[in-house]
C-alpha cells in the first residue's frame, strides 16, 4: 500500500538560525559584549580559535540571506535577537540602533512573504549581566522581562510568533555544569539554580507578553528521548534520571509547575529547596511549545559518570553524524507523542532539526551533493508525519539551519546548513538538501512519497 505524506494544508515550513551563530559584527552600532563574545575571545575555548566576529556576516548581508530563504519557498524564518544589541548593559539604556537592525530584518522578511518567528534568548547573555551573577542572580527574571518588553513594544505589530528561551538545558549543562559553553562554569551547585532562574525568566517574559503582545508566545526545549540499554532495574533507573535531567527539568516547571523527583537524586546536596511560589511564575500558559530534536540516547547505569550515574551506549550498525549523534528518526515520533501524553494537547512546532555531515569545499559551478543530510531530513519528515497521524497537534517544522554557521565552541568545523557557506568569501551555495527541502515545501510533503 502506498503511503501519502501530504501534510495538513496549514502546515508551516521554515528554517532557523541564531544571532551569535550567523550575524557577525557583534559590537557594531553600540552593542554591548555578550558572554559568547568573551568566551570566544578566551584562548583555548573555541575549536581552531574561531569566533563570531564575522560568522556569516548576516548583520550586513541580511537582505541577500532573505533571498536565500525566498528561493527555498520558506513560509517562516526563526531567528534570535542579541539581547546586548538592544540593551548593551543588559538592563536600563536602550540602544535604538540595535533594535532597528531587527526591525529592518522583520520588514525585509514580511516584504518577501516570510513570517518572522523570534526567539528572545539563544544563549548570548549580555556580559554586563553575567558580571552581576547572570543566571545565578534571581533578579534576572526581571531583567529578562524588561528586555523582552522593549522588544515586544518594537516588533509585536509585525511579529506573530515569539519564544522566550532556546534550549535552557544546554545553557545550564554546557554553561554551568560542564563548562564547554559560555560562561564556562563547572559547578554542580550552580547548575540547578541557573536552570531554575531560566524558567523563572521565561515565565516572567510570558507574563510581560500578556500585558503588551497580541499574538503567540511559547518556549523552546531540546528533547532527546532516553531508551534503556536493557531491562535491568539499574538501567531503567539510570534512564529515568537522564530523562528527568535533560528533558523534564525544564518542561515540567513550565508546564506542570513542579520538578520530577529524580532531580534530587541526580544533584544530591546541590539540589536546592526552591520556594513554592516560584512555580506560579514558571508555569505560565503558553500558546505553543517548540521542540528541537536531533538524536536519542540509549542509556545504561554507570556509577562513575558524574553526576547522572548514567552513560550513553553507542549503537552498532547505525549512522552517526559529525557531532557524534545517532540518526534515529523514530525518536522524533516518540518525542512528539510522549510530549502530548505528559503535558497535554499543546500546539507544537519542531523549531530545530538537522544534521552535521562533512561537506567538501565547493568551487564555482559545483553541485554540492550531501546525501547523508538529505536522507536525515527525509527520514525525520516522515517521522513527524507519523506523529501527526497519531494525533499530535504539530503545526510546523523549521530545519536547522538555513546556512552553515558557528557551531558554538566547535567553531565552523560542523556544517548543518541547507546552504553551504564558504567562510573565506561568504559565498553561499545551495546543497542538494536545500533543493530537496524546497520541493518538500512546494508539494507540502508529497515529494516524500517518491
Ligand atoms: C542549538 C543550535 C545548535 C544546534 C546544533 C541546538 O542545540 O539550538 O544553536 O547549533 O543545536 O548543535
Amino acid at each position: 500500500m502506498t503511503h501519502s505524506y501530504r501534510f495538513p494544508a496549514d502546515f508551516h515550513w521554515g528554517a532557523a538560525t541564531s544571532a551569535y551563530q550567523i550575524e557577525g559584527s557583534p559590537l557594531a552600532d553600540g552593542a554591548g559584549p555578550s558572554i559568547w563574545e568573551r568566551f570566544a575571545h578566551t584562548p583555548g575555548m573555541m575549536a581552531n580559535g574561531d569566533t563570531g566576529d564575522v560568522a556569516c556576516d548576516h548583520y550586513r548581508r541580511y537582505k541577500d540571506d532573505v533571498q536565500l530563504m525566498r528561493a527555498l519557498g520558506l513560509q517562516g524564518y526563526r531567528f534570535s535577537i542579541a539581547w546586548a544589541r538592544v540593551l548593551p548593559e543588559g538592563a536600563g539604556r536602550i540602544n535604538q540602533k540595535g533594535l532597528d537592525f531587527y526591525s529592518r530584518l522583520v520588514d525585509e522578511l514580511l516584504q518577501n512573504g516570510i513570517e518572522p518567528n523570534v526567539t528572545l534568548f539563544h544563549w548570548d547573555l549580555p556580559a554586563a549581566l553575567d558580571d552581576r551573577g547572570g543566571w545565578l542572580n534571581r533578579d534576572i527574571a526581571n531583567w529578562f522581562a524588561e528586555y523582552a518588553s522593549v522588544v515586544y513594544k518594537a516588533l509585536d505589530d509585525r511579529v506573530k510568533r515569539w519564544s522566550t528561551l532556546n534550549e535552557p538545558w544546554v545553557v545550564t549543562d554546557g554553561g554551568y555544569l560542564h563548562g564547554a559553553l559560555a560562561p564556562g562554569h563547572r559547578s554542580l551547585y550552580e547548575a540547578p539554580i541557573a536552570a531554575h532562574n531560566l524558567m523563572r525568566a521565561s515565565g516572567a517574559g510570558i507574563q510581560a507578553y500578556r500585558a503588551i503582545g497580541k499574538h503567540e508566545i511559547g518556549v523552546v526545549f531540546n528533547i532527546e528521548p532516553k531508551y534503556p540499554a536493557s531491562g535491568s532495574p539499574d538501567d531503567l533507573a539510570a534512564t529515568r534520571r537522564a530523562q528527568a535531567y535533560m528533558n523534564e527539568q525544564f518542561a515540567d516547571p513550565a508546564l506542570l509547575g513542579s520538578y520530577p523527583p529524580e532531580l534530587k537524586d541526580v544533584f544530591g546536596p546541590a539540589w536546592p529547596d526552591f520556594p513554592e511560589d516560584d512555580f506560579k511564575l514558571t508555569r505560565q500558559p503558553v500558546d505553543f511549545v517548540g521542540i528541537n530534536y536531533y538524536t536519542r540516547a540509549v542509556v545504561r547505569n554507570d556509577p562513575n559518570h558524574y553526576p547522572l550515574r548514567a552513560a550513553p551506549v553507542r549503537q552498532p550498525n547505525k549512522t552517526y553524524t559529525e557531532t557524534g549523534w545517532e540518526v534515529y528518526e523514530q525518536g522524533l515520533t516518540d518525542t512528539l507523542t510522549w510530549f502530548k501524553q505528559r503535558y497535554g494537547d499543546i500546539p507544537l512546532y519542531i523549531t530545530e532539526n538537522g544534521s552535521a555531515f562533512y561537506d567538501p569545499p565547493v568551487a564555482e559551478g559545483d553541485v554540492l551533493d550531501d546525501p547523508l543530510r538529505t536522507n536525515y531530513l527525509r527520514k525525520h519528515l516522515k517521522a513527524i508525519h507519523r506523529a501527526i497521524e497519531a494525533g499530535v497537534n504539530l503545526k510546523g517544522y523549521y530545519a536547522w539551519s538555513l546556512m552553515d554557521n558557528l557551531e558554538w565552541s566547535l567553531g565552523f568545523s560542523k556544517r548543518f546548513g541547507l546552504y553551504h557557506v564558504d567562510f573565506a568569501t561568504q559565498k553561499r551555495t545551495p546543497k542538494a538538501t536545500a533543493k530537496f527541502y524546497a520541493k518538500v515545501i512546494e508539494t507540502n510533503g508529497a515529494v516524500l512519497d517518491e
